[in-house]
């Protein structure tokens, strides 16, 4: 006898998006259909559709007929690198790519499953925003929905990825989200767009300047990264994945050790000049340290002055924070507290360990500074180290002055494991200065101040900024040869491996947002 078989009507192969003079729109505008992505980012034939028969159930202004399949959205689960996520993909094809009630529950339904399941939430987004002629039903699903990202925060990776025009609640959506991609030209975010911009303040601006990939990834820090195309974003979609855990509870997936506990990286001893205000680049430091072709950067052209990145070591996952030296000589100011606070608070959310490159002349000095609040946003970074329970290794590359030093990752604020170069200054201040302040009147009175002034210079080089000088008093674990960074960094995370932390019961903290 023949079992129960779903009779063949037809109707799931016709369930593909908008007409066809919609998505050949799509492509005109460099963009590709919603699932024409989704096949771009899952692995091949792992896509598993939920909801794919939902649609609108009547009532709204001049709603007339419409009530296409899917609502607009098409949500389900698949595999990145045969790693399980949840994903949903807004269709502009089809109202827009607008949120109504439908299109909500479907988002919601998803994201409880994936919180559920414990695996990455990937958001896909292309929408107009709130759909209009559903009114308040339309504002009460992206409650759900930021009510959804917030629970998850901290339990399971989100990650948004802005491929089209994403105004009002379509913006704060990803705003919630761990990590948010744009593509150059095609994306947009902004809480109101050009129109309302002008009739409320007369000021004519267009899509892009007003909330374009540059604008997010240069200046607001709205965006983590950004790409020329769907193609390539997509491409480092699926790299961060693999990078990332399924969700708290899990460590984040290794790959096989490349034996770094005896690797010599004799370039470590030219990059970095001995003179202490001579600018290099950072990122040639971190290349050394980590496995080869594994750094994945955060918001590479905001807040350039640190630089946050995803790498591995010896195989293992890390979080690396590092003064940068070519931008602002490295200093620390409002934006690039900003940036690192939140890149600590994530690895340490998700079991990441961090790995922290000092050489940082201070924070900035300044008016701007200070009334754009550079003590609220440092504070941010200095309470998101505190905070963090996951191994912790500092590297002491040159220098690292006053509340700065304290800042990244010092043996006072709970570091694991600091380890320094031999041209490490770790001081209150740089010499010049600190002369300038401490033997002010001797400097006024003397017969020969610049004579003076070198020889005290000379003399608290010699007794405050040896080498030796923390490591004495048990603030740096040890001074080690540049060259053996790498193997004494992957070393370190090795002995550091079963950390357990543990924070004192409380609803949560207070962190100066
Ligand atoms: C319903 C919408 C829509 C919306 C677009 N469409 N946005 N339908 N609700 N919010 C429909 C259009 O009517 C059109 O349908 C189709 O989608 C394509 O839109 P176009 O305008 O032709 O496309 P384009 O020229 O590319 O412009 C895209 C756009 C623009 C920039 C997104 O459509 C736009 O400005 N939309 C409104 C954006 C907005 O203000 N949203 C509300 C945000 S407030 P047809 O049938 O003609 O193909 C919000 C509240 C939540 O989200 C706040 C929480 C904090």
């Amino acid at each position: 006898m023949a079992g129960i078989r779903l009779r063949h009507s037809g109707l799931r192969e016709q369930i593909t998006g908008g007409d066809s003079a919609a998505v050949e729109r799509q492509h005109a505008l460099g963009k590709l259909t919603a699932r024409e992505r989704l096949d771009l980012l899952l692995d091949e034939g792992t896509f598993l559709e939920i909801d794919m028969y939902r649609r609108r159930q009547g009532g709204g202004l001049r709603s007339g007929g419409r009530r296409p399949y899917t609502d607009g959205v098409i949500t389900g689960s698949g595999e990145i690198f045969g790693r399980r996520v949840f994903v949903y993909a807004q269709d502009f094809t089809v109202f827009g790519g607008s949120l109504g009630e439908a299109h909500a529950a479907k988002i919601h339904k998803l994201m409880d499953l994936a919180l559920a399941a414990g695996a990455p939430l990937i958001a896909l987004n292309d929408s107009g925003g709130a759909r209009i002629q559903e009114g308040v039903v339309a504002l009460n699903g992206y409650g759900g929905i930021f009510q959804r990202h917030v629970r998850a925060s901290g339990v399971i990776p989100q990650i948004s990825v802005i491929l089209g025009p994403c105004a009002g609640g379509a913006a704060y959506s990803p705003a919630l989200t761990d990590f948010t991609f744009m593509v150059r030209d095609t994306a947009q975010m902004y809480l109101t767009g050009p129109d309302v911009v002008e009739a409320v303040s007369g000021q004519r601006v267009t899509h892009a300047e007003l909330g374009g990939a540059e604008v997010h990834g240069g200046r607001s820090g709205v965006a983590t990264f950004v790409h020329d195309d769907e193609e390539s974003c997509l491409e480092d979609v699926r790299y961060l994945v693999s990078l990332l855990p399924g969700n708290n509870l899990e460590p984040a997936p290794a790959s096989p050790p490349l034996g770094a506990a005896s690797d010599e990286r004799p370039a470590l001893a030219e990059i970095v000049p001995v003179e202490p205000n001579k600018p290099y680049d950072m990122r040639r430091v971190i290349d050394e340290v980590v496995d080869p072709d594994s750094v994945l950067e955060l918001h590479e052209h905001w807040a350039r002055n640190v630089i946050c990145a995803l790498a591995r070591i010896d195989g293992e996952v890390v979080g690396v924070v590092a003064n940068q030296p070519m931008m602002l000589a490295g200093v620390l100011d409002a934006v690039a507290a900003q940036k690192a606070a939140r890149f600590v608070r994530f690895c340490d959310a998700f079991g990441i360990p961090l790995l922290t490159l000092v050489d940082v002349p201070g924070f900035l000095p300044g008016v701007d500074q200070e009334h754009a609040g550079v003590i609220r946003h440092g504070a941010k970074l200095l309470y998101a180290y505190c905070e963090a329970t996951v191994p912790r290794i500092q590297v002491i590359v040159r220098k690292a002055y006053g509340g700065a030093y304290i800042v990244m990752d010092s043996r006072s604020i709970g570091t694991d494991l600091s380890l320094a170069w031999p041209a490490n200054e770790v001081a209150v201040m740089g010499a010049a200065g600190a002369v300038n302040v401490i033997f002010r009147k001797e400097l006024a009175a003397a017969e020969d101040p610049e004579g003076l002034r070198a020889e005290l210079i000379a003399e608290y080089t010699r007794e405050l900024m040896h080498p030796h000088y923390s490591a004495e008093r048990g603030l740096v674990d040890d001074v080690i040869d540049p060259v053996q960074t790498r193997a004494a960094v992957a070393r370190g995370l090795a002995m550091l491996r079963t950390k357990r932390g543990s924070s004192p019961q409380r609803k949560h903290g207070n962190v100066p947002l």
